[in-house]
């Protein structure tokens, strides 16, 4: 069992839990993630480890409640123990020092960027962040961004915080105006993650991007989160998460994206509905 040691609500709807796993927080690297089962009946999803703390033993996970999985774990509480967690998976983050290096995170994936930026700017890189969220409300983690940047913008959908419109709006004015962007790491939603690559891609800037897709055992056997890259076949869980941008098939990816929606949606009614009503079994 892993325990639940601190709760924080970052934004609405998106949750960050420190969990005591100290195998785990021991070995973890940027950009891996970890697979989670609340208990035995739980489905097992998938979730980037957002920190880590090798001497307290702890990792960091942050979520979005978009599905009923999620939406269980959200009610957990401090004290709280999760059955399972396996990881470090994936392969970590390429860390080195490349230069000048844009690091974008979008909604939820602004959690899985931080550890990536830190490292990047640890690593002796120019770090220039952009996060981005639907209002100023659904913003977090923005001090700690700014910590590891040397610059550091932000959008909202509405304007409520920052420049108003999309994370790409900023990334186009730099990759106009300046010379010399070596590396763009984006993770987000995968539409965003597709129109990063489609703005870079004229501009030959390496683009690398962080791939979500449904996992199931997380270590290359079930074939759940296939992807394709560079016209092969991937496993997101033991080839990526991340992945050149470039070579992603970006139709495949969001077509298996919203493969399940219906089910999710169903599954998250029946949440809601309770153990009590059965007038949908009958
Ligand atoms: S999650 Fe099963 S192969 Fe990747």
């Amino acid at each position: 069992m892993y325990k639940i040691v601190a709760k924080k609500v970052l934004a609405p709807a998106i949750k960050q839990f420190q969990i005591q796993a100290p195998e785990i927080a021991a070995r973890a690297r940027p950009g891996q993630f970890v697979v989670l089962r609340i208990d035995e009946k739980g489905e097992r999803i998938p979730l980037t480890i957002a920190d880590y703390d090798p001497k307290g033993g702890t990792v960091i996970l942050v979520f979005q409640e978009a599905g009923r999985t999620t939406m269980e774990l959200g009610r957990l509480e401090e004290g709280d123990s999760i059955l399972d967690l396996v990881g470090p998976l994936g392969k970590p983050s390429e860390i080195r020092r490349y230069g000048k290096v844009i690091c974008i995170g979008g909604g939820v994936g602004i959690a899985a960027i931080y550890p990536i930026a830190r490292a990047l700017k640890e690593a002796g890189n120019e770090v220039v962040s952009i996060i981005g969220a639907r209002c100023r409300d659904h913003l977090f983690l923005v001090e700690k961004m700014g910590e590891v940047s040397d610059a550091l913008e932000i959008t909202t959908d509405d304007g409520s915080a920052g420049r108003k419109g999309f994370v790409t709006g900023v990334l186009q004015d730099l990759l106009v105006g300046e010379e010399g962007i070596d590396l763009v790491v984006a993770i987000g939603p995968p539409a965003m993650m597709r129109a990063v690559a489609e703005l870079t891609r004229p501009y030959r800037v390496r683009t690398v991007v962080s791939l979500n897709p449904i996992m199931v055992d997380g270590i290359g056997m079930c074939g759940a989160c296939r992807v394709a890259v560079g016209g092969k076949t991937r496993f997101a869980c033991v080839d990526g998460p991340e992945f050149n941008a470039h070579l992603v098939d970006w139709p495949v990816v969001m077509q298996r994206a919203r493969m399940f929606r219906e089910e999710e949606k169903r599954a998250v009614e029946d949440y809601f509905l309770g153990s009590e009503c059965r007038c949908r079994k009958r």
